[in-house]
């Protein structure tokens, strides 16, 4: 049988005047029969719309074929558009026909069946289809959009960068080692050292891309598999930097409240774009607001996610928190000349106790320099030769940051756990579906 057409998706055709035929092809989302009257509810790619047929005005076929249709089946709806106040969306589709084009079996996702979350996330190539999850990956492809638009207006250059490599950018600890042929090489923590070489030719570079860290911290925002947007820059500074931070969060929020507003409601939040410039503290003002919390932490380590929460709590924008000490931050970062127990680096944290969602900073472009912090952190400076030999060949002052997606989505859209933000999840118990 040749599958039939379509001539609208289901959002167009609730724009449409009353009278105008309509073809679906979609998907049953719910279904209600009370006598010779069936109710279905049709789901698309671009969202719902009712229908309703009535036995007797539609061919017999169509009707036991929309009568039998279970819980989603893939179907082809043919009908009439009519106003409909008691309809959800003000319209309706009255069906002329119908046809069940790939049958489902009984659907499995049904609260009675469903014993934990864990149980969800199994199901987790059926559950995407749910109205929530559906406008959260939405809304995430609007994300990327708005990333690659600020980029390429503002004169970027999109480069790609290895997923195999030899070495890691932020310690160590959390690399995923894969085998390869004889050798052991790792998956990419971060593109940023790639970049950095980039920048000599290109001047400023941007990546979007995977990465991974074996972290087995099982919290609600830390993923082994994850995208991060990272952005670096040639003869810029660490203040010229987090203007571009706070100007792509301020992008990426804006497009998301702007263009998303019928997924914002089915995920049922309000986005309000936070306008630059964003406050700034040191690292000893956010020691102290911790430690006034009852939070104590030596100076020197990193704040971690209850330091975090509870600094970001205090405002209602995302807050830079600038100057991490040196002992705090991989081997590249710069220190500022006038104090080289800190470095000229911020984390940027998401308000509301969302905490980090972006880490960038200044570089070290001085041969010497790197080269002794290379040793002092116990680095083989043999495998960061192609990185140490970048400061022997004109490296200029530079600076980059990365910033994830995952933990942006999670923010701007108040979700509990970081793994509703991505469609297929990667976490230390989760590889499957
Ligand atoms: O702070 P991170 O580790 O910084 C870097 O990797 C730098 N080399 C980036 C750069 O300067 N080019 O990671 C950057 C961001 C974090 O702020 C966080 O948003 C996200 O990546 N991130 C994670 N997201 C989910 N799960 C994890 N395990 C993450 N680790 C980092
Ligand atoms: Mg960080």
């Amino acid at each position: 049988m040749q599958t039939p057409t379509r001539s609208h998706y289901a959002a167009e055709a609730l724009t449409l005047t009353a009278g105008t035929p309509v073809r679906l092809l979609g998907w049953v989302a719910v279904k209600h029969q009370v006598g010779g009257l069936l109710f279905l509810r049709i789901r698309d790619g671009s969202g719902y719309i009712q229908v309703s047929g009535r036995k007797g005005t539609i061919p017999q076929e169509a009707w036991e074929a929309a009568k039998d249709a279970s819980i989603e089946s893939a179907v082809y709806a043919e009908g009439i558009v009519k106003d409909d106040p008691r309809a959800p969306s003000g319209k309706e589709l009255v069906l002329s026909n119908f046809q069940v084009i790939s049958p489902a079996e009984l659907w499995p996702l049904r609260k009675s069946l469903l014993k934990s979350r864990t149980a969800l996330y199994d199901l987790r190539h059926l559950a995407l289809r749910g109205p929530r999850t559906s406008a959260i990956i939405k809304i995430r492809s609007k994300l990327m959009e708005s990333v690659f638009d600020y980029f390429f207006s503002r004169g970027y250059v999109y480069i790609q960068s290895p997923i195999l490599v030899k070495a890691a950018v932020e310690g160590g600890a959390t690399l995923f080692p894969v085998k390869y042929f004889d050798d052991v090489v790792y998956l990419s923590q971060s593109a940023q050292l790639y970049e950095e070489a980039a920048i000599c030719a290109l001047d400023k570079v941007f990546i979007v891309q995977p990465a991974f860290r074996a972290e087995r911290s099982k919290t609600s925002r830390h993923l082994t598999e994850f995208w991060m947007i990272e952005a670096e820059l040639a003869f810029t500074g660490f203040e010229d930097l987090m203007k571009i931070e706070e100007e792509l969060v301020f992008n990426i929020s804006s497009s998301i409240a702007n263009d998303c507003k019928e997924e914002l409601s089915r995920v049922g939040k309000k986005v309000v774009a936070p306008e630059p410039p964003f406050p700034r503290i040191t690292y000893d003002e956010a020691l102290d607001i911790a430690t006034k919390s009852g939070i104590s932490i030596s100076w020197g380590d990193d704040l971690g996610t209850e330091a975090e929460r509870i600094v970001s709590l205090n405002f209602d924008k995302p807050v830079f928190v600038t100057k991490y000490p040196v002992n705090a931050r991989s081997f590249y970062h710069m220190s500022p000349p006038d104090n080289p127990k800190v470095t000229l680096s911020a984390d940027l944290l998401a308000p509301e106790g969302y905490g980090e969602i972006a880490t960038g900073g200044q570089r070290i472009h001085n041969y010497n320099v790197l080269l002794d912090k290379v040793r002092q952190q116990g680095l083989d400076p043999r495998t960061m030769k192609w990185y140490l030999d970048l400061r022997r060949y004109g490296m200029p002052p530079h600076s980059g940051f990365g910033l994830g997606v995952e933990r942006t989505l999670r923010w701007l859209l108040g979700l509990r756990h970081i793994r509703a933000s991505t469609l297929f999840p990667r976490t230390p118990n989760r590889v499957y579906p």
